[in-house]
């Protein structure tokens, strides 16, 4: 487990896994898949979740996923590097909370330095990147804050409704990253935590 001020990252176990289709059916899911909104059964997530922990199994997947959990216990939702390129030192990362409650709150930034430290400290990893849309202000500013660079903008990638927006990709290289530490001092986050 690895403890934030906010939140820990945790086993994405059974906790997080009964939620699986209730996030899937939320506007979260809207969000994180660019303005999509489908309905998805429980028998299509149960189908989704076999599949992904065969890929993890057969190492077709070289994921890492860790549940976000509120300091009272509550699971919030997903955090993790969904494609570790171990020969390139490159990792993709993908989040997700899933009440929108728990939105702009701080949670998402406090499990993404944590998951940060992990994949610099722990994978060796050389570059971390993500991709959203040009809709989604929550994530530019979560990016603006941790110190992500906007590397490319790829034109009217999704339709969110009725409307094309671009799709973004952010990068983090390992050099330009300060350490959990620092950017909690840099961005007053344990006071803000504390407050
Ligand atoms: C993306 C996500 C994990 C981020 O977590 P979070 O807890 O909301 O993020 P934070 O609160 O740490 O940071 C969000 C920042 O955006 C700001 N923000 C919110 N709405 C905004 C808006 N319309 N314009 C500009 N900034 C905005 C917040 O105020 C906060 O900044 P601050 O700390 O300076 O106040 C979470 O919002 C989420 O799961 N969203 C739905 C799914 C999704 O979008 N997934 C990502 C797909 S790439």
């Amino acid at each position: 487990m690895f403890e934030g001020l906010l939140v820990d990252l945790v086993p994405y176990g059974k906790d997080f896994l009964d939620r699986e289709n209730e996030w899937a059916n939320a506007e979260a899911s809207f969000w994180g898949s660019g303005g999509d909104r489908r309905v998805v059964s429980r028998a299509q997530t149960q189908a989704r979740l076999q599949r992904w922990a065969e890929a993890l199994e057969s190492g077709h997947d070289t994921g890492v996923a860790f549940g976000i959990r509120a300091k009272d216990g509550t699971p919030l939702g997903f955090m993790g590097l969904t494609w570790v390129l171990p020969y390139h030192r490159l990792a993709m990362l993908g989040a997700k909370i899933g009440d929108p409650a728990y939105w702009s709150g701080g949670y998402g930034t406090d499990a993404l330095l944590l998951v940060i430290d992990y994949a610099f400290d722990w994978l060796d990893m050389h570059k971390l990147w993500l991709t959203t849309t040009g809709f989604n202000r929550r994530v530019m500013r979560q990016m603006e804050k941790v110190g992500f660079t906007l590397e490319s903008r790829a034109r009217r990638e999704t339709l969110a409704d009725g409307q094309w927006h671009d799709g973004l990709f952010y990068g983090l290289l390992r050099t330009e990253w300060p350490g959990r530490d620092a950017k909690i001092e840099q961005l007053g986050l344990r006071v803000r935590a504390e407050g």
